[in-house]
């Protein structure tokens, strides 16, 4: 039997957890008998239950219980890749109070002026395999680069430049997807691949080469792509093909 069929939790465990009241106020809602489990009117808030195979109702309306929860944020700039924080606004403040429940936290980060592709889930275990320095997981930016950005710096990059810290990055894919005449100089728009994920990591290859990064998107991070069609600043969860490409099943 999978793990999904043996889980039994306390029913209001699970429905705390889901932000349906707290232990007290569950309990006042069986009293009410607007809790049924499997067509029975729930006696015991503490009961045990089956979350995935029991049929939970609340006030007739079923509840649909899961232990993850995976989002795609297209990330506006301006906030921060971080939880909660004093000063700044987070990429949790995007979110629905909803999913907070759940405590998701993004995988990764991105620096506040970056945009684009990041996951947000509460799965600790997916996040570590995205993550780990030893998995390599590959991410592509799109960047637009004050000034030409040369075939050379392409074979640099292809090669691993060294870091303002003496660090030489592994080797990554460098794609001049355009240069353009601005009034104040060249642009060049590029596409990069790298294969880790140092602080600040792509603006700092830039400067080793002597240019700046005006502007930063995350399009993709291993085999999870941003969908363009989702606005900036807003966030859906993933669908069942791409939580199979990240070796999740649902
Ligand atoms: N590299 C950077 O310099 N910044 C980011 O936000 C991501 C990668």
């Amino acid at each position: 039997m999978s793990a999904k069929g043996r889980t039994t939790l306390r029913l209001d465990k699970v429905l705390s957890n889901m932000g349906y009241g707290s232990r007290a106020e569950l309990k006042k809602i069986v009293k009410r008998g607007a809790i049924t489990v499997n067509g029975s009117s729930v006696k015991d808030p503490a009961m045990h239950v089956n979350p995935y195979q029991d049929t939970i109702e609340i006030e007739g309306e079923q509840i649909h219980y899961r232990e993850f929860v995976y989002l795609m944020l297209h990330k506006p700039p301006g906030v921060i890749s971080a939880t909660e924080d004093i000063r700044e606004r987070t990429v949790l403040d995007l979110l629905d109070k909803s999913y907070l429940t759940y405590e998701p936290f993004p995988v990764g980060r991105l620096d506040k002026d970056t945009e684009g592709l990041l996951l947000l889930t509460n799965d600790g275990k997916l996040a570590h395999e995205l993550l780990s320095p030893r998995k390599h997981v590959p991410k592509t930016y799109e960047a637009h680069i004050a000034g030409k950005v040369s075939d050379e710096d392409v074979a640099l990059f292809s090669q691993g430049v060294t870091l303002d810290d003496g660090y030489v990055t592994l080797p990554a894919e460098l794609t001049v997807l355009s240069i353009e005449e601005r009034e104040n100089g060249p642009l060049s728009k590029i596409s990069l691949t790298i294969h880790e994920g140092k602080f600040h990591q792509v603006k700092r290859m830039f400067e080793s080469v002597g240019k700046k990064v005006i502007y930063l998107k995350r399009v993709r991070m291993g085999e999870l792509q941003l969908d363009e069609s989702l606005p900036i600043g807003s966030y859906r969860e993933l669908t069942n093909e791409e939580l199979a490409l990240l070796g999740k099943h649902s």
